[in-house]
């Protein structure tokens, strides 16, 4: 079975992480991901403003609480005080402060959200006070540049995300794709590293760690899952997309990567991996079909390596 440090880090039965897909819940797909023996991460909420977004918040906290009673994690952007928006980037600072205010006065939250995702920004200031209220914190990175910086400020590992990914993803010109950037940032720092961007099936699952992250993370292939929040349709979108049909635009804190659809109406965020994914499939399913697939492909290649 495919095991690795990761699952003795995180307390959880498969090296897999469902990713942060805010602006939406994601409660009841953390849930179900929790439960399936991956771990399952809050998104940041929808909301007006940092008093709604860090109310919300902690609704969330104590629903997942309720739905499982395994481990989970929880994800915010930091953003940029140059380049966001004033209110996005005080939402994301209140959110972050009312998660740690809540795992520190709820013992349940204080033993099962283990992890603290942080992406899309410097997560410096924050740093010390996650580590003190006693998460694991992981901050996603795009480069090798910053993964080193991400070591230097003591995080305990890195999600190497490649512009492949959905949602936000790499400026233009400084893209780096996760074929390129995994086995790099993996030689670069001695943190864990977690593969994200186009993961999807057993086959770049096994492929991650042959590159040497000691796990992954999968957003848009959590999008089709039967238990995700997310509507039929986002769902729909997702399982009909096919090659070339993502595009990346500008948006509230860089640049996103969505699909082309009705460009009169608004795009939805989704990943390149889209054209891969043909099937709403449960939770369940999908965790243990990327296992399973994954052992069977590293067994042929233990094969193969033993005919030469
Ligand atoms: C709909 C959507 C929303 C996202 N929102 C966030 C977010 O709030 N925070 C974040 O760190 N990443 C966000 N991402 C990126 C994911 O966390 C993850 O890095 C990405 O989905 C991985 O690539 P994949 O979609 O190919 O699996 C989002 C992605 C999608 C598809």
């Amino acid at each position: 079975m495919v095991k690795t440090v990761l699952c003795d880090m995180l307390g959880i039965d498969y090296p897999i992480i469902q990713a942060g897909m805010g602006p939406f819940s994601t409660v009841k797909l953390a849930a179900a991901v929790s439960n399936a023996g991956g771990l399952g991460t809050i998104s940041i909420p929808y909301s007006t403003g940092p008093e709604e977004g860090a109310k919300i918040v902690k609704e969330h906290l104590h629903m997942v609480k309720k739905l499982t009673n395994k481990n989970f994690a929880v994800n915010t952007p930091i953003g940029s005080e140059k380049t966001s928006s004033k209110i996005v980037f005080e939402t994301f600072e209140a959110i972050i402060d009312a998660v740690v205010e809540e795992k520190q006065s709820d013992p349940e939250l204080k033993k099962r959200l283990v992890l603290y995702i942080t992406s899309g920004g410097n997560p410096q200031k924050h740093v010390k006070k996650i580590k003190d209220a006693g998460f694991l914190h992981f901050h996603v990175v795009g480069s090798v540049y910053h993964a080193k910086k991400m070591e230097a400020l003591g995080v305990d590992g890195v999600i190497a995300s490649g512009y492949e990914m959905g949602g936000h993803t790499h400026l233009p010109d400084r893209a780096v794709h996760t074929f390129i950037l995994v086995p790099a940032v993996a030689k670069a720092v001695k943190l864990p590293v977690v593969a994200s961007g186009g993961i999807c099936d057993g086959a770049t699952f096994a492929a991650a760690l042959a590159l040497g992250a000691v796990g992954v993370q999968m957003g848009t292939r959590f999008i089709a899952a039967k238990e995700c929040d997310f509507h039929e349709n986002y769902k729909k979108f997702v399982v009909e997309a096919g090659e070339w049909s993502d595009i990346v635009v500008p948006s509230f804190i860089g640049p996103a990567r969505c699909l082309d659809g009705d460009t009169e109406k608004g795009l939805i965020a989704a990943g390149q991996v889209s054209s891969r994914i043909n099937e709403i499939l449960s939770v369940k399913e999908i965790i243990e079909n990327t296992v399973k697939e994954a052992e069977e492909i590293i067994q042929k290649l233990n094969k193969i390596f033993l005919k030469v």
